[in-house]
């Protein structure tokens, strides 16, 4: 998120997590990453990840790493120039309340229908019930879609929980997913350390921190110089941030 600057390409940020996690040891990707700009955070498997990222424009991240033979799978949905816009704030507070709602659901005992079923009511309070286009999760294991659907979840099975909003004629998807694993008495998200409310992204994607390759032809160098430095993209046009 902090890496993410309009004019920047999908495939960048893409790039930048990948960076990351092979960084800290992951043996690669669970799955292809998915960066979903503008119109494309409507398409909740797009994979091209081309498109050259504008200011206003929402992204729907969803990626994982495989890390000693298991999967992982985390969404989240910022605005990539670092502000949520009054309309993207109002979808996402209720996405993530309908999230927050499915979590709870999770427990030993409880099924993907219950769990659906509460972040449905929140959806269908909030008036984006019939903006849903896939079901709220999966299990996760040594593939990211795991097998299993309908058993009852018991202690240490672990799933994935993503509600999602797709509005394409305001060209706003939002879709909130965690990595969980069922305990005795809920869930534990193991993806619970990257921030999602709203004002913790806002506060990140403040932050001066670019994860970006410096031009002294070292491909392994970084820097983190500040926002706004760089005036130019990789095409020449000029745009505030990665090169
Ligand atoms: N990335 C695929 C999924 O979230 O299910
Ligand atoms: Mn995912
Ligand atoms: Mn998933």
């Amino acid at each position: 998120m902090r890496s993410a600057a309009p004019g920047m390409f999908e495939y960048q940020l893409a790039a930048v997590a990948e960076f990351v996690y092979l960084w800290h040891g992951a043996s690669g990707y669970a799955f292809f990453p998915i960066v979903g700009s503008g119109p494309n955070s409507c398409m909740p498997h797009y994979h091209a990840n081309g498109r050259r990222m504008e200011e206003g424009d929402i992204v729907v991240m969803d990626f994982g790493p495989d890390s000693g033979y298991y999967a992982s799978d985390i969404t989240r949905t910022f605005p990539v120039s670092g502000r949520f816009n009054a309309e993207q704030a109002r979808v996402y507070r209720v996405v993530l309340e309908a999230q927050k709602a499915a979590l709870r659901a999770v427990r030993p005992g409880a099924t993907f229908n219950d769990v659906e079923d509460a972040a449905d009511k929140v959806l269908r309070r909030g008036g984006y019930d019939r903006y849903k286009k896939h079901v709220i999760g999966h299990y996760v294991g040594m593939a990211v879609h795991d097998v299993g659907e309908a058993e009852p979840f018991q202690p240490g099975m672990v799933l994935a929980v993503e509600p999602g909003v797709y509005i394409p004629e305001k060209s706003l998807g939002i879709r909130i997913e965690d990595t969980v694993a069922v305990t005795e008495s809920g869930c534990e998200i193991l993806t619970g350390d990257v921030p999602k409310e709203m004002d913790e992204i806002e506060k990140l994607m403040s932050q001066d921190s670019h994860l970006m390759p410096i031009s002294d032809g070292s491909p392994l160098a970084f820097s983190a110089p500040s926002k706004g430095k760089r005036e130019t993209g990789i095409d020449g046009k000029p745009h505030n941030g990665l090169p």
